[in-house]
């Protein structure tokens, strides 16, 4: 079992909850987390590691190569968890340079300071965007064909095939992971439920894509969590391993979801131009993780909103503090036009891309 554990990306919302999850749950690990604190990396959110006296934080951009190689030289790790990523579909259809900066570079920089260090394991943390959008039925299955349709699922495709190649020709000792849409605690609000949960909060308009039927495959971090950690001690070389939530529900559901919870109005609900390429369904079938690995999401839609909103509601001061000027400038490049327009949702509805 691993010990040392070096997390990329560890001061986002994944790798946060990841990182707290192990400190807590095992108190023989280690971990460094290594991470450029963008926009989306936050010290706060890792809070109280630094008591626990087996946690180290090095800020650091994972394209800098040397800077990377120090960093590993000092932690000794026996995995690395790669998570650091630019995550965010909208900031990628805006500008996609950083994407393809931190996702094909960045991956490609950790691959081969593994490749450096014989017997170093990496697990790979990857997305389900990667296979494409779905049609009405079927889910994406390890092995289809990947057919990613953003920038930012492009650069995670890219990531996961050099990935593959390394494997294949130095016989790397990797493992790529691909989840489903995760919510909790930690989360930007950027994306879907941590946005409308604080927009609901503030009654302020909350801005739904296209006609809303857009469907996602919903898991609670910690069970993402759980499926990472897994892969990373106990999954094959060279092998992808889907995880996801089994919780199907189109945007409109969740959106309505949150808004019945916090006893707001359905009349807060603004449907505005939709994402541009917007991909329909995600479903995500998880049976090698579950038959290899024994991975189950443990926590259903219901528990893990309740969780989520109630976190929320008791961290406004987190909220606060990761709503910055940089945050504040995406909010209005990716809103203000659209809500300025305010197109009904018959006006605007949205093609459905089924391209499986
Ligand atoms: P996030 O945007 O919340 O966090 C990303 C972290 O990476 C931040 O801490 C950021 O500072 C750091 N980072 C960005 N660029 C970096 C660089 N050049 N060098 C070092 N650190 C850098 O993302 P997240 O939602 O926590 O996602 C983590 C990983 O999981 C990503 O690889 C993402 O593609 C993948 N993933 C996310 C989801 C989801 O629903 N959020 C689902 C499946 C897979
Ligand atoms: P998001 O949280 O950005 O995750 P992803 O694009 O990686 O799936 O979006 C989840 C879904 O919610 C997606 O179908 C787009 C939709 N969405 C909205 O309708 N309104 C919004 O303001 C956001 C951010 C997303």
């Amino acid at each position: 079992m691993a010990t040392r554990w070096f997390v990329t990306g560890g001061a986002g919302f994944i790798g946060a909850n990841f990182v707290r999850g192990l400190l807590a749950r095992r108190r023989d690990s280690h971990v460094t987390v290594y991470d450029a604190l963008t926009y989306a990396g936050h010290e706060i959110s890792l809070d109280g590691c630094t008591r626990t006296g087996r946690f180290a934080l090095v800020r650091g951009d994972v394209c800098d190569a040397d800077a990377l190689d120090a960093a590993l030289r000092d932690a000794s790790p026996d995995v690395i968890v790669h998570m650091a990523a630019e995550s965010h579909v909208d900031r990628s259809i805006h500008g996609p340079a950083p994407f393809l900066r931190t996702n094909v570079d960045g991956t490609f920089r950790v691959l081969e300071a593994v490749r450096a260090r014989p017997g170093l394991r990496v697990a790979v943390v990857s997305t389900d965007e990667v296979y494409g959008s779905l049609g009405p039925t079927g889910r994406f299955v390890e092995g289809m064909p990947l057919a990613p349709s953003s920038p930012y699922s492009a650069s995670k495709a890219a990531a996961d095939l050099l990935t593959l190649a390394y494997v294949h020709t130095y016989g790397l000792d990797a493992v790529i992971t691909r989840c489903s849409n995760n919510y909790g605690p930690y989360q930007m609000p950027e994306k879907l439920i941590p946005l409308m949960i604080l927009s609901a909060l503030r009654d302020q308009p909350l801005p739904v894509y296209g006609d809303g039927m857009n469907v996602r495959d919903w898991i609670f971090v910690d069970d993402h969590c759980a499926g990472i950690e897994l892969a990373a001690e106990r999954g094959r070389a060279g092998r992808e391993y889907n995880f996801g939530g089994e919780c199907e529900k189109p945007n409109l559901e969740v959106v309505e979801t949150i808004l019945r919870k916090l006893d707001k109005p359905r009349s807060l609900i603004r449907f505005v131009t939709d994402r541009p390429g917007h991909d329909r369904r995600y479903a995500m079938d998880i049976a090698r993780a579950t038959e290899e690995l024994g991975f189950r999401p443990s926590v259903d839609f219901e528990t893990g909103m309740e969780r989520t909103l109630r976190w929320y509601q008791d961290n406004l001061d987190w909220c606060a503090a990761v709503e910055d000027e940089r945050h504040r400038t995406h909010m209005r490049a990716n809103y203000e036009r659209r809500l300025e327009a305010g197109a009904e949702p018959s006006a605007d509805r949205a093609a459905p891309e089924e391209t499986r």
